[in-house]
């Protein structure tokens, strides 16, 4: 998750301007040109990947937030007029226009990227959809149905399977963006949200839910993990735990971890959708 933030750089990489406009956003409408600038420059430094909206420190492990290429990307529907945009016959009527950097990038039609997303080359968009402000690293596969919510950020070699759910910082407002870590397999229809951390290496089995209160259990020990975090190199499967409630005991999701991986290495399941992608086919 290195990225191109300098590790331990201090502040953020856009301007103080971006703090100043939002401290008046409730006056800021698309007439007002200056402030309009300075939105689309700092949005702009997000879409090429110059700042982003969060990183894991590599000294402290921890998701490192800006809050500034937050507000810049919620200033960006302030200043933005309304205009429309096509792909073939079919148009679009948005203030955030599709995003024209995809250089390396291998996009399927039906695949949408908006303006302000992050899209490292050597990235496979399937017909899916990458949220304003969301960061995509190199070699990540970005399967069928799969979204990447606002803020979001996907490390290298990142496999998000078919119609997984990677939810936003902006709609509903979180503090920290859901952050999958390299070498992760997010299978099918997983629903990863709110700031939850898939940590480096882990498979999340298909359909697991991961928000940041999930309870994580490893069931070699029945030891309680940290919540909202699928462990490194582990294979997660979504689960049920009892709980006591005044009307009976019920079950309520958990994330289990069935097995712990050697550092380094893949499930067998997910390196075969490896393979398959090097070979261009939709796992
Ligand atoms: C989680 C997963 C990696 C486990 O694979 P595995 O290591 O071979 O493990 P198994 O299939 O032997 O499953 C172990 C146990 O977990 C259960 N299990 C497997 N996958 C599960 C899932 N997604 N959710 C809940 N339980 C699951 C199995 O029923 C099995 O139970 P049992 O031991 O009582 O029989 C795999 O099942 C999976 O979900 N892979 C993702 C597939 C996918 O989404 N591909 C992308 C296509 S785009």
């Amino acid at each position: 998750m290195g990225g191109l933030r300098p590790p331990g750089a201090p502040g953020s990489p856009l301007p103080e301007v971006i703090d100043e406009l939002w401290e008046r956003r409730a006056e800021l409408t698309p007439a007002d040109a200056q402030a309009r600038a300075a939105v689309v420059s700092a949005v702009d430094a997000i879409d090429a990947g110059q700042a982003r909206v969060a990183y894991v420190d590599p000294g402290t492990d921890e998701v490192v937030v800006d809050e500034r290429a937050k507000r810049a990307i919620l200033l960006a529907f302030r200043v933005l007029p309304m205009a429309r945009s096509q792909v073939g016959d079919f148009r679009y009527e948005d203030r955030v226009p599709l995003k024209t950097r995809l250089d390396g990038v291998r996009v399927l039609p039906g695949a949408i990227a908006r303006w302000g997303s992050f899209i490292a080359p050597g990235t496979v968009l399937m017909p899916s959809f990458v949220n304003i402000g969301a960061y995509v690293d190199e070699g990540t596969m970005v399967d069928t149905w799969a979204t990447v919510g606002s803020g979001a950020q996907i490390g290298k070699n990142v496999h998000l399977s078919g119609g997984v759910g990677i939810g936003g910082v902006l709609e509903p407002p979180n503090a920290v963006p859901v952050v999958v870590e390299d070498e992760a397999m997010v299978g099918s229809r997983c629903m990863v949200v709110g700031g939850a951390r898939v940590r480096r290496g882990a498979t999340l089995g298909a359909g697991a839910i991961l928000t940041p209160t999930t309870h994580v259990i490893d069931v070699e020990t029945g030891a309680e993990l940290p919540r909202g975090e699928a462990p490194p190199w582990s294979v997660c499967v979504g689960g049920t735990r009892p709980r006591a409630f005044p009307g009976g005991e019920f079950g309520l999701p958990c994330l289990l971890v069935l097995k712990r991986l050697p550092e380094g290495s893949r499930h067998d399941k997910s390196a075969l959708n490896a393979i398959l992608r090097d070979h261009g086919v939709d796992a």
